[in-house]
């Protein structure tokens, strides 16, 4: 490799990344601080999984915080808290986040959490949120943050999978004006999972105070006081950070592994090289903890690098208005900031000409990168003639943890490669990316294919599937054995963009939001009058996608339709959350199969969105489509 990381170029650093793996990963490796640096820098584990920074000794929530302390950096800002829904801002420096952090995890030592045991979190946007995440990192305790919009039972799922011996929570969430109360979410999946914490420890928000069982529940305040600061515990690079579910295929999430060395590495790395930012800038990741991206950019890489990241609790609309992004930005001197197109499509719909814009100085914003969903070209468009900076598509799953496809800011010349409409532009260092058909043949430019990654994945991307290696080879390895499954569809053109149209199989994306149909049918098909049914994610104009629900009554079965959608956009709501976006369903007098049974998902979603498509050749009885279509116009 001739010359430093921040000396390569994009095509440099690349093919460094795939003709020298090792050493390039040992070059990043070496930008962080170990305790033991690695002694392999790519070994195989005893899965048969290539790993990285085997034998290395850290600590996540050292480098994180103390490593800045005590590097002088105390006094900068590590978070920037800003709170419309609760008129509140708050600005932690690296000593105070530390400090709390210390308590926090003598607080989870104080319960009996030892490394490697599971602490489920539930929580709204709240620094609490973050220093709870650290904290587990700093006693080698396994975090497992649950998304708030998560209705009990989906709670109820994680906390059975992951196992954990402590939940920490809050009193509640805030949407726009609405107190969601987290407290009898909790209560009612920890009474549905069969694996029971020890231990609730509850923050009570001033918004809504939550009613306490005696003997099990803690007041967060009194129980982060009355800790002693517990040290850092020194874990392997191999040994597991963080569980994240996300939605696979079926109704049951994966609980995605992340490991602390590879983790560490890769999102430092990407901090600068894609993000271009370092120490003392100003980052923004609108999304949610509960999410990977949340785990990626509001908690772990701006604190890695010594950034100031921004938590907002907020929306982008309506708190109090679509000049909200513009706002915050301008207040905390945002240099990059990261949010899911659907936000600006919120904003756009608004404040179509961004008048509210002109309100606030947003020169400071130096890169606005979206992902989470395809940048649909009219977004794309918008923001380029809203905002004087690069807006750049970049392409990532919760399983790689970190940027697949991106336009790199932080190497030698960005200037290269400009970015095209529709496109997250090229391959990060470190993903071996191919186009493959059904068959495994390898496609040419302007062939849309099944987008796949060559193994080894590269540090930051999941080692396995909590409790289920076999999953993880059977979801992602067993398809084009040798290389990584991503689930999306997409194609190159001649210079090698790559186009990202979509998933290929039955996970939808709403509003950057995903979820598997699997999970809305397992709810849709315990309505007792349904004996069989099809969700698909249908596009729109404002989510990207929403799901639509197809239903087949059983014999005899007398229902009002409006009625019984209802009831299952309320069964919906409870069961797995309200931000599914589940409101319609329709009654169809049969479901397109292929003749050995299996629902034919793909066609209905072609038919739902009204692109052409041709009929699967397995199709049982074609005729099935034109009901099915002429259903779908209903309404
Ligand atoms: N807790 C509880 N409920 C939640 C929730 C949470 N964290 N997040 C969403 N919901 C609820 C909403 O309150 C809403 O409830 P309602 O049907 O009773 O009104 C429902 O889920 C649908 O939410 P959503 O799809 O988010 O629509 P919205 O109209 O409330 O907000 C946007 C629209 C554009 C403001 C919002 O979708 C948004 O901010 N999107 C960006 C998401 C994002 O950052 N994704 C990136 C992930 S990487
Ligand atoms: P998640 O795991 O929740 O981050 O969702 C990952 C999925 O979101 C991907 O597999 C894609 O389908 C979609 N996605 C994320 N970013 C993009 C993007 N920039 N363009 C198109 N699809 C995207």
């Amino acid at each position: 490799m001739a010359g430093t990381l921040e000396e390569l170029g994009y095509e440099e650093a690349y093919r460094a990344s795939l003709d020298a793996p090792e050493e390039f990963w040992r070059s990043a490796a070496q930008q962080i601080d170990w305790f033991e640096f690695p002694t392999q820098i790519a070994s195989q584990d005893d899965n048969g999984v290539t790993r990285w920074f085997e034998g290395g000794k850290l600590n996540t929530a050292w480098l994180a915080l103390d490593r800045h302390v005590q590097a002088g950096l105390g006094d900068s800002t590590a978070l920037i808290y800003d709170s419309p829904v609760t008129s509140t801002q708050q600005r932690v420096s690296y000593a105070e986040l530390l400090h709390r952090v210390e308590k926090v995890a003598g607080g989870l030592v104080g319960l009996g959490v030892e490394k490697g045991d599971r602490v489920v979190i539930y929580m709204p946007m709240i620094p609490e949120a973050v220093i709870a995440m650290l904290a587990c990192a700093r006693i080698g305790a396994i975090h497992s943050v649950v998304f708030g919009g998560f209705a009990a039972p989906e709670l109820a799922l994680r906390i059975d999978d992951a196992k954990p011996k402590a939940v920490l929570s809050a009193s509640c969430g805030i949407e726009f004006a609405t107190i969601i109360p987290y407290k009898p979410l909790l209560d009612e999946a920890i009474a549905l999972a069969a694996a029971k914490p020890d231990h609730a420890v509850i923050l009570q928000r001033p918004q809504c105070r939550a009613p306490m069982l005696q003997g099990h529940d803690l007041d967060w305040r009194s129980w982060e006081e009355a800790s002693a600061p517990a040290a850092c515990t020194v874990v392997d690079a191999w040994d597991p950070l963080y569980i994240l579910y996300t939605s696979g295929t079926t109704g049951k999430p994966k609980g995605v592994v992340r490991d602390n060395g590879g983790h560490a590495v890769a999102l430092h790395y990407s901090m600068k090289a894609i993000y271009g930012c370092d120490a003392g800038d100003v980052f923004w990741a609108s999304s949610d903890v509960g999410w990977v991206v949340g785990h990626s950019y509001i908690a772990y890489g701006p604190l890695l690098k010594g950034c100031a990241s921004v938590l907002y609790e907020g929306k982008p609309v309506r708190t109090p208005d679509a000049g909200a992004i513009w706002r915050v930005i301008a207040e905390h001197d945002v240099k990059t900031m990261f949010v899911a197109p659907t936000a600006f499509r919120a904003v756009k719909k608004e404040d179509p000409e961004a008048t509210l814009k002109a309100r606030h100085d947003i020169s400071c914003l130096q890169y606005l990168f979206v992902a989470g969903e395809r940048l649909d070209p009219p977004t794309y468009e918008w923001l380029k003639s809203t905002v004087h900076t690069p807006v750049i598509d970049h392409w990532w799953q919760t399983e790689t943890g970190w940027a697949i496809c991106a336009k790199m800011m932080g190497v030698a010349d960005p200037e290269l490669r400009e970015t095209r409409p529709g496109s997250p532009s090229h391959p990060v260092p470190g993903y071996d990316l191919r186009i493959f058909d059904d068959d495994g043949n390898e496609l040419g430019p302007e062939q849309e294919g099944n987008v796949v990654v060559k193994g080894p994945l590269p540090p930051g991307a999941l080692p396995t599937i909590w409790g289920d290696h076999q999953r993880y080879e059977d979801a992602y390895w067993s398809r084009y054995p040798g290389f990584y499954l991503t689930g999306d569809g997409g194609y190159r053109d001649a210079d090698g963009y790559v186009y990202i149209m979509g998933r290929v199989d039955d996970v939808m994306n709403i509003a950057g939001h995903r979820l598997s149909t699997g999970e809305l049918e397992e709810v849709v098909a315990a309505h007792p009058a349904v004996a069989e049914c099809a969700v698909v994610g249908a596009a729109d104009e404002d989510k990207g996608q929403v799901p639509v629900g197809l239903v087949l009554l059983k014999d005899g079965v007398n229902v009002e339709f409006a009625a019984l959608e209802a009831e299952l956009v309320q069964m919906v709501r409870a069961q797995v959350g309200a931000f599914a976006n589940f409101k319609r369903a329709i009654v169809v007098p049969r479901l397109p199969k292929t003749r050995s049974g299996k629902i034919l998902r793909q066609a209905i979603r072609k038919l739902a969105d009204g692109v052409p498509f041709d009929v699967p050749s397995t199709i049982d009885d074609p005729a099935i489509l034109d009901e099915i279509a002429a259903a779908l116009q209903t309404r």
